[in-house]
Formats: C-alpha cells, structure tokens, sequence
C-alpha cells in the first residue's frame, strides 16, 4: 500500500520504514559530485552539433554567435548552475549531504553547530532563487526551441533516438522548472487564504494554477534528479555520435 508522502520520497522509503538515515546523504553525495565534474568537463570541452543536435549545455549558443576565445558554454552554463544550487530541493540535499547539517530530520545537529537559517553570507545568497528561475525559463526556452529542430533533418522530418532523448529532456527540464517553489510562490502567494469571505477575491484562474503547480510541486525532488540524469544522457549521446561510437538509430526517416 503506498502511504501519504511515501511516493514523494521514494526511492528512500520502503514498506515498513525508511532506509538508514545515511542512505539518502550518502546518495546524494556520490550522484552530485558525479554531476558537477561531469559537467565541468563538459563545459571546457565543447561538443559541435550532430545533425542538428545540440548538447543542453550548449544552449542557447551565445558563445558561438559570440565567437568568444573561450569555451562557449561558460556564457551560459552559470544559470543552470545558480538556478539548481540554489534550488530548495538542493539545499536541503547539499546540507544534509555535505553539510550533515543536520544529516536528516530526525538527526540532531552535530555538537556545537546551530542551525541559523540563510541569514548570513554565503548562505543569504540562496534567497536569489526567484531571480535564477526567470533566467532559466529563457534557456528552458531555447532548449525547446532546440529541441524542435533536433526532428529536422538535411531529407526533411524525421525522428531519430537523439530527438527523442532531447524531447524527454526538455519535457523533465520543464516540469523540474515549473514545479520550482518560486514559481508556486509566484503564482499563488501573498494570500493568506483563498476563501475567506473578507480576503480580496482571487481570480479562480489563479487559484486552479496555483493547484496544479502544488500538485507538481510534490514531486519536484524526483523531477530534479530525473533532469539531472537526462541533460547528461543527452549530451553524453551527442559526444558518441559525433566520436562515431555509435550511430544514431532513425525511427522515422
Ligand atoms: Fe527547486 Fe526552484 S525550488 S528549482
């Protein structure tokens, strides 16, 4: 039987309880650390485009309009990277991981440290969250627009398994933006209540909005994983086509 809550966390809850505490810390510690040297690497190593596949972290290509003497993805590679460190999500990932500040809910601090909120610098920049998430839709923006050309190629339209993986990238992509808790906030917040007969009363449009992306919002953990995962399956694809390790299968020509 699925319990309330039990699907949000999965894969860190079990019938009958949760994992070990250390599970998850440990998990994230490994798969984030996998994530940022990847991306580093692929970053300073730029990848050209095959057919008209582009990298996700190549987009959008402002370096190469640019024609700038350094790794084009740097122009942009920064948003995502502001955008997802300073994800809610993250945070309490990178905190408990990292950090083990603490290592779960039910953990106490370790001795002499004290939890002081993000009041404090470094920690106070996290609050610019809602600022990244404008950024982000821009580049969201262009990977879609990539993406539709990804079903274009030199005979006409078609579909290969690249269109494919960048489709499903760029569908992850946007349900790990629009679930974000800043976007929740955007749309429905600053309300104390939607139904009180005195509060101003908000346009049901909002209020059907502001459910859906609650809805959404309970899944944002696995949405950011799952995004995670797929912006370095997509590139890692495009890096063996263009090595000609593998060719890339046409399902409709
Ligand atoms: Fe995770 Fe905004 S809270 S992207």
């Amino acid at each position: 039987m699925v319990r309330e809550g039990m699907l949000e966390r999965w894969p860190f809850k079990r019938r009958g309880g949760d994992l070990p505490y250390w599970i998850e810390p440990t998990f994230t510690i490994v798969a984030f650390s996998c994530f940022i040297l990847y991306s580093l690497w692929a970053v300073m190593q730029p990848t050209g485009l095959y057919a008209n596949y582009v990298s996700p972290y190549n987009s959008p290509p402002i370096g190469n309009w640019l024609h700038v003497p350094f790794p084009p993805a740097l122009l942009v590679a920064w948003i995502p990277l502001f955008f997802r460190g300073t994800c809610y999500y993250y945070r309490r990932e990178y905190y408990r991981g990292f950090g083990a500040h603490p290592f779960g809910c039910a953990t106490p601090e370790r001795l002499g440290r004290r939890y002081g909120g993000e009041r404090r610098f470094p920690w106070v920049f996290n609050n610019s969250h809602r600022y990244w998430w404008y950024l982000a839709v821009l580049v969201l923006i262009y990977i879609w627009v990539d993406t539709l050309h990804a079903f274009v190629f030199p005979e006409g339209w078609g579909i290969g398994v690249g269109s494919l993986l960048m489709l499903a990238n760029a569908i992850l992509l946007t349900l790990y933006t629009f679930s974000c808790h800043a976007f929740r906030h955007l749309a429905g917040g600053r309300r104390d209540c939607y139904a009180c007969p005195k509060a101003p009363q908000t346009p049901p449009a909002r209020y059907r909005i502001w459910r859906r992306i609650s809805e959404m919002n309970r899944f944002h953990g696995h949405y950011a994983w799952a995004s995670m995962a797929s912006v370095v399956l997509v590139d890692l694809y495009i890096r063996l086509l263009i090595a000609g390790v593998i060719p890339d299968l046409r399902l409709v020509k």
